[in-house]
């Protein structure tokens, strides 16, 4: 029982930071992102009487510890729905560099949950999909969804998923990654979620989300490039403030992290389309237009701290990969 699967990762605009459940990753708040296209995760799952053990094989080598546990326990998950209890070797391939602030884990999760659903011949919704790849990792659940999507924060593991707020062919925004540091972060996001809420400006945070959250929707809607981008670097300097107040506190930047900001800032002064946004690290994502995204990637290859660009743009839903294509 084996099947190939095929996710993007996505970057947010409101992002995913505070978790009200993490057994569940159930988020404190929703969030709203851009699957993307180039930077994908290929994954295939073969179920076998044959294996003693599951065996993950990241990028053509084997690891174990805490990446395979993880993967283990969302096979788990899958193996319960669909009452098989067969262990299974999982390899994985990334079309981006590890630790190049482009999430693995999204859209390393949306492809399991998709490859392993079809290897065990579960039919299940996209609700059902996106709900289960949440429990692996909390931003995989909009990985789901091409295009730009949704994760509804709900109340409990049934009502928490991604939807599509518009489909890739909507507006063509593109994400240049300026890959300052591939350096894998000191602290996982999980670290992150957790003390969130011991920040004195959390709760102001969620409420600066919850007037974000329709503002982003109608800007994409509008496709409003302007509203789109002032919205993107106030959510994203927004959790990076929540991370700077924690306790303990969290720094993801690095000098360039604010060299490449000031940057924007400059660029867009002289009016070129583009705005930044920063996840749990130190890259950047620089966001704009296709009529100046190669201007805006040339100006980003000029600057001697950016490491690499990688150029992505709205991507569709996952896909299983036919046996032998
Ligand atoms: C900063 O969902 O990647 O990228 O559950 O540990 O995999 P895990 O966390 P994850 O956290 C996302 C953090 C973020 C913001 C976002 O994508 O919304």
């Amino acid at each position: 029982m084996r099947a190939t699967a095929t996710a993007g990762s996505n970057i947010a605009i409101v992002k995913y930071w505070g978790a009200r459940d993490l057994a569940l990753n159930l988020p404190a708040n929703g969030s709203i992102s851009l699957t993307l296209d180039a930077a994908r995760t290929t994954t295939t799952v073969d179920f076998a009487p044959a294996y003693e053990a599951d065996a993950l094989v990241l990028n053509g080598r084997e690891v174990g510890g805490t990446a395979l546990a993880r993967v283990s326990a969302h096979l788990d998950r899958l193996r319960a729905l669909a009452g098989v209890n067969l262990r299974a070797r999982v390899e994985t391939a990334n079309t981006f560099p590890e630790g190049s602030g482009i999430a693995s884990s999204a859209s390393g999760f949306a492809a399991l949950t998709v490859a392993a659903a079809a290897a065990l011949g579960l039919r299940l919704s996209e609700r059902e999909l996106s709900r289960l790849a949440r429990l692996g990792s909390g931003s995989a659940c909009r990985s789901i969804i091409g295009g730009w999507a949704e994760w509804l924060a709900g109340t409990c593991d049934e009502d928490s998923y991604a939807v599509q707020v518009a489909p890739p062919e909507h507006w063509n925004v593109r994400d240049l990654v300026a890959v300052i540091s591939a350096e894998p972060k000191a602290v996982p996001s999980a670290k992150g979620h957790e003390r969130a809420a011991s920040s004195p400006l959390f709760e102001a945070r969620l409420r600066q989300v919850e007037e974000a959250l329709p503002a982003v929707r109608r800007a994409i809607l509008e496709r409003d490039f302007h509203a789109l981008g002032v919205l993107a670097e106030a959510d994203a300097l927004s959790m990076h403030a929540i991370m700077l107040t924690s306790a303990p506190p969290l720094l993801y930047w690095l000098p360039a992290t604010v060299e490449l900001i000031r940057q924007v800032w400059q660029w867009r002064l002289e009016g070129l389309p583009c705005y930044f946004t920063i996840d749990a690290g130190p890259n950047v994502h620089v966001l704009t237009l296709p009529q100046a995204v190669a201007h805006v990637a040339e100006r980003l290859r000029a600057l001697p701290f950016v490491r690499q660009v990688i150029p992505c743009g709205p991507g569709p839903a996952p896909r299983v990969i036919p046996s032998g294509a």
